[in-house]
């Protein structure tokens, strides 16, 4: 039986990590600690609060003092550190918050733990930090996938306060002896990710009647990972994975942003076509009057640095945890798609507020 703290548990993969390890390990105890910023939810762990063995607190990570009384009155033995700001258009726009949440706050985390772990007699733990592919640049077409090997080259400032917390996990590790491991995984999509990343904006904009901001050519390549994969990784690297070690997941499936936008435009079209239903609950959407959701798509100027492609090399993950993919992406898309149209309240109560503020300064010009 483990006692987790889960940093960031009330975001997107946070969430979905908290609702898979509930399910495969019912007798563990979770204590999510979430700042609530707009990506934070407490819905999106609706059902497990008031369960035994379950804590939902709000605080920030930077809260030397909270993470400390925490781990202490929890009894935690392991960090699933999820929590930080995760949008690199925003980091763009604002990198300040990047380098507090994810590099100061990074670090108070790693302090807290070698006080309540490595002071004293000392006792089996694990610091888990939940990375990803960015902190290792761009690629060519050509170029092989990143593997744990591939010299850090980060280009925005979030994936630089990425670059920088992984290298404060790493000597936390070397310097004192804090049992970490760190995973750098591909771009995720699921249920519960916040209508600013690419998936969920482009299928509510659809259903919305509102342009698909495709960034310059739409050319860009990402490997996308179902989140459920994500979680199943994890899960390995926190049974199996070696103390000190980096493990990559991705999710063998890479993709030009214009085939992925343009798969969500059928796949919505084609749902149109076969449940009449939904053209009385979302007239708006193009195919509900009879045009292709295509119609659209709207090529934007291009994002500021925009790395052009990311992918992920998983081999050492798959010879030495036996990590693989299993959701491809035709049908996690589908599924995914299917969630966000069960769940038209959950979307349009985050989209409300900050997000509509922030929307205004980015896509101003289409709104
Ligand atoms: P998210 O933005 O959906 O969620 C981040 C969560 O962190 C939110 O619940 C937010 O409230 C919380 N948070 C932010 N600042 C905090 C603070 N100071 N103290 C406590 N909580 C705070 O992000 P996500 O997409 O779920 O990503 C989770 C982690 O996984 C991040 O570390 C991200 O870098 C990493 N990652 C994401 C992807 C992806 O495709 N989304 C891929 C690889 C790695
Ligand atoms: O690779 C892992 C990373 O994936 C994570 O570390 C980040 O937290 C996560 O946000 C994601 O970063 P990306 O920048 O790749 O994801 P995003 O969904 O913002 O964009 C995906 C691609 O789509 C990217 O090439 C930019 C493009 N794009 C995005 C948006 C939001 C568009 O063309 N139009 C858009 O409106």
């Amino acid at each position: 039986m483990s006692s987790l703290l889960i940093t960031g548990g009330a975001g997107f993969i946070g969430a979905n990590f908290v609702h898979y390890w509930r399910r495969s390990h019912p007798d563990d105890s979770m204590v999510v600690l979430d700042a609530l910023t707009y990506a934070g939810n407490p819905e999106n762990l609706a059902g497990l609060e008031g369960q035994e063995g379950f804590r939902l607190v709000k605080g920030d990570i930077r809260g030397f003092d909270l993470v400390v009384s925490l781990m202490r009155d929890h009894d935690i033995d392991t960090i699933v550190h999820f929590a930080a700001e995760s949008h690199v258009d925003r980091s763009i726009h604002g990198p300040d918050e990047f380098i507090d949440t994810n590099v100061v706050g990074t670090h108070q985390l790693l302090k807290a733990a070698k006080e309540m772990w490595l002071s004293g007699s000392g006792r089996p733990h694990r610091f888990h930090h939940v990375s990803t592919d960015e902190v290792y640049g761009s690629l060519a077409p050509d170029d092989p996938a990143f593997t744990e090997d591939t010299p850090y080259a980060p280009n925005s400032p979030y994936a630089a306060s990425k670059a920088a917390s992984d290298h404060l996990v790493r000597a936390y590790h070397h310097t004192y002896g804090l049992e970490t491991t760190i995973s750098n995984c591909s771009n995720n999509y699921g249920p519960y990710q916040f209508p600013e990343k690419l998936i969920p904006l482009m299928l509510i904009n659809i259903l919305n009647n509102k342009p698909l901001p495709v960034y310059g050519k739409g050319l860009n390549i990402r490997d996308w990972i179902h989140v459920e994969d994500h979680c199943r990784g994890l899960e390995l690297v926190l049974e199996k994975g070696a103390v000190g070690e980096v493990y990559n997941l991705g999710g063998n499936s890479e993709k030009r942003n214009i085939e992925v936008v343009k798969t969500i435009c059928s796949s919505m079209d084609d749902l149109f076509a076969r449940d009449k239903d939904l053209a009385k609950r979302c007239p708006d959407a193009p195919p509900a009057q009879g045009e292709p959701s295509e119609t659209l798509i709207a090529f934007v100027s291009d994002r500021a640095g925009h790395d052009f492609r990311y992918a992920i090399n998983s081999l050492k993950s798959s010879r030495q945890l036996g990590f693989l993919p299993e959701i491809n992406f035709e049908e996690g898309l589908a599924a995914t798609i299917a969630w966000y149209l069960d769940n038209e309240s959950w979307w349009r109560r985050v989209m409300d507020g900050s997000y509509r503020d922030w929307l205004s300064i980015q896509y101003g010009s289409l709104d």
